[in-house]
């Protein structure tokens, strides 16, 4: 059976589906008939006020329920930034390298050109933002995507100090959520309200196919912003926003991410051991955090490519993503592992197949190192 590592899911098993269907047959009891209409385009009053109080508690945010646009998840608020940025004349976005492959095709897709800016293991390079020249960045600091960093304190004053000197920084919050050593850092937000778009979900917390998230932007940004998400889809729809709102004023939300942080949490350390216990030599990257590992092969760089090895791991039935799909600067290989949705010992049986494979794919390479100089040139 296919053990499917894509990054990004959780575990949809654990879906709360007692908790969503008793507040959906609350909700559809008690809403008001008005409720069903076409409403305010920036979503759900009842919401965007749950969000205010549940979004400043757990990441910090500093916003009013006015602020706040309910989105279709950070895919949609993406488009709709881009949108308002592209007419309004910006062309390029800084973006983190390696980064998120398909918030760049978004933004890419509406027009504003993705400029790779580099990170490393303090985060993203801000020295290299500020030389490129450029005043806008999409960045994802509580947990970078895909090496799991987190911006380091010096780096997130040097952003902030670029930000407050005319840039704007996009904030992709996608699983600030989830950190299992100690309490997230709170939103970059919270420290320049007014230089700082924050936008996240509940696609790593509760599911992607609820298609729920919210954008929260400076003041000078919003009214284009909400005129964007009018002409989008005139808002999103209502009772998943009121089911929303009924599972955060409940504790609902909280309960499910207490219970789903100690789940990943053990599975993480699962797969971390198996994989370190198979494979000495691989170099995990990033904090206990998030839904996925990255894992990158130094001493295969030049020898084994990543995406040879993630078609060679498919053939083993497990399906990966070679970090050079997220990446635009060559660099080690690697493997970005989602393992939230798997149970240890689907993960510690994925370690032993990725084990096998970087093995053999090693080993391959050695050998074709050694074959005699006539051989080689036959073939
Ligand atoms: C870094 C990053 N940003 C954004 C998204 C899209 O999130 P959403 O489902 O909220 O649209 C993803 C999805 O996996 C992601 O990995």
């Amino acid at each position: 059976m296919d053990i499917d590592l894509s990054p990004g899911l959780p575990d949809l098993s654990g879906f709360p589906r007692s908790a969503w269907w008793r507040a959906e047959r609350s909700v559809l009891g008690g809403a008001a008939a008005a409720e069903f209409a076409y409403g305010d385009p920036r979503g759900s009053h009842t919401l965007r006020q749950e969000l205010a109080s549940w979004l400043a508690r757990v990441r910090g945010v500093r916003a009013d329920p006015r602020d706040i646009i309910v989105v279709g998840g950070v895919a949609q608020s993406l488009a709709l930034v881009a949108q308002t940025l592209r007419a309004a004349g910006t062309t390029e976005i800084a973006v983190e390298d390696p980064g998120s492959r398909g918030a760049q095709d978004a933004l890419a897709h509406w027009g504003l050109e993705p400029v790779p800016v580099p990170v490393d293991e303090q985060g993203l390079r801000v020295a290299e933002l500020v030389r490129s020249g450029l005043r806008t960045a999409l960045l994802t600091p509580a947990h970078q995507f895909p090496t799991g960093v987190v911006l380091a304190p010096d780096r997130r004053r040097e952003l902030l100090a670029w930000a407050n000197d005319g840039g704007l920084v996009i904030e992709d919050d996608y699983d600030a959520e989830h950190r299992y050593d100690r309490p997230p850092v709170p939103a970059l937000q919270a420290s320049a309200p007014e230089r700082v778009v924050h936008t996240g979900s509940i696609s790593k917390t509760l599911a992607p196919g609820m298609r729920l998230g919210w954008l929260i932007a400076p003041r000078s940004l919003q009214d284009a912003l909400v005129a964007a998400k009018h002409a989008s889809d005139l808002g999103s729809p209502v009772l998943p926003q009121l089911v929303l709102a009924r599972l955060i004023s409940h504790g609902d939300l909280d309960r499910h991410m207490r219970l789903t942080r100690g789940r990943y949490r053990t599975r993480r350390d699962a797969f971390l051991t198996a994989l370190t216990a198979r494979l000495p030599s691989v170099h995990v990257q990033g904090v206990a955090a998030g839904l996925h590992l990255l894992i990158t092969f130094p001493e295969l760089t030049g020898r084994v490519d990543d995406t040879d090895l993630s078609e060679s791991l498919r053939g083993a039935g497990v399906l990966t993503h070679p970090l050079s799909w997220h990446r635009r600067t060559p660099g080690a290989p690697g493997l970005v592992l989602g393992y939230a949705a798997h149970p240890p010992d689907r993960l510690r049986e994925a370690a032993r197949r990725i084990a096998e494979t970087v093995q053999s794919a090693s080993r391959a390479r050695a050998e074709r190192k050694h074959v005699p100089r006539a051989v080689r040139d036959y073939g």
